[in-house]
């Protein structure tokens, strides 16, 4: 680029003259300007807040692509209630990157996204994905209590507000594999328990989250 600018000022001052070329020089600047979204000057991410919420869209993409890796494993088990509820919690996922991703961008932010890291894909028993979605559940609540902290420290009041919805919601997404955990145990080896459990799991449906209403077309606010 700075070539392309050392040639151009070179033509043009043997044919045209300094004010032109300047004007030629302003003209290419402001064009390309005018492709860049505008960002407002008042209530904008910072890019440290940027970057970390753009981490927290890969990770909310990377849940949605472990329980569908989940979701794969209780097909081939042939537990369609355990599949069909790990393929719930993989739309929740996506529509938890989806309120990050919107939040990013009416904040004059710009979302990145960066590969998804490949699931396990493999389970012992059917009660080990459970206990997977257990523990990882427990690690994303670490993660956004992280980022809270950070809006903290920042002084990011809008982020701080809008991670609070996923705060109430790692309170139920810890609480819902636990229980199910439970039931499990609690049930043992009985016979027909992982049948009447399957059953169970298979009413799941989604419930696209409030947040998003109004926006399923993956949009920012209006
Ligand atoms: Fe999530
Ligand atoms: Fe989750």
């Amino acid at each position: 680029m700075a070539y392309f600018f050392f040639k151009l000022i070179r033509v043009e001052r043997k044919s045209l003259g300094y004010n032109r070329v300047t004007m030629l020089l302003i003209s290419h600047i402001t064009n390309g300007m005018a492709f860049k979204k505008k960002r407002r000057s008042t209530n904008m991410l910072s890019k440290k807040m940027q970057d970390a919420l753009n981490k927290q869209i890969n990770a909310e993409l990377y849940s949605g692509y472990l329980y569908l890796s989940m979701s794969a494993y209780y097909h081939s088990i042939n537990l369609p209630g355990f599949a069909n509820w790990m393929y719930v919690q993989m739309l929740e996922e996506q529509a938890h990157a989806q309120i990050l991703f919107n939040h990013v961008t009416d904040r004059g932010g710009r979302v990145i996204l960066a590969p998804i890291a490949g699931p396990q894909t493999d389970w012992k028993n059917p009660e080990e994905p459970i206990a997977d979605a257990y523990a990882h559940e427990i690690k994303v609540t670490a993660m956004i209590n992280d980022l809270v902290k950070l809006a903290m420290d920042e002084k990011d009041f809008a982020s701080n507000a809008m991670l609070q919805w996923f705060v109430t919601e790692q309170v139920e997404e810890e609480k819902n594999p636990s229980d199910i955990l439970q039931q499990l145990k609690l049930m043992g080896n009985a016979p027909g328990a992982l049948f009447m459990v399957d059953r169970q799991l298979a009413t799941r449906v989604f419930v696209m989250p409030a947040i998003l209403a109004g926006q399923q077309g993956g949009g920012p606010a209006a």
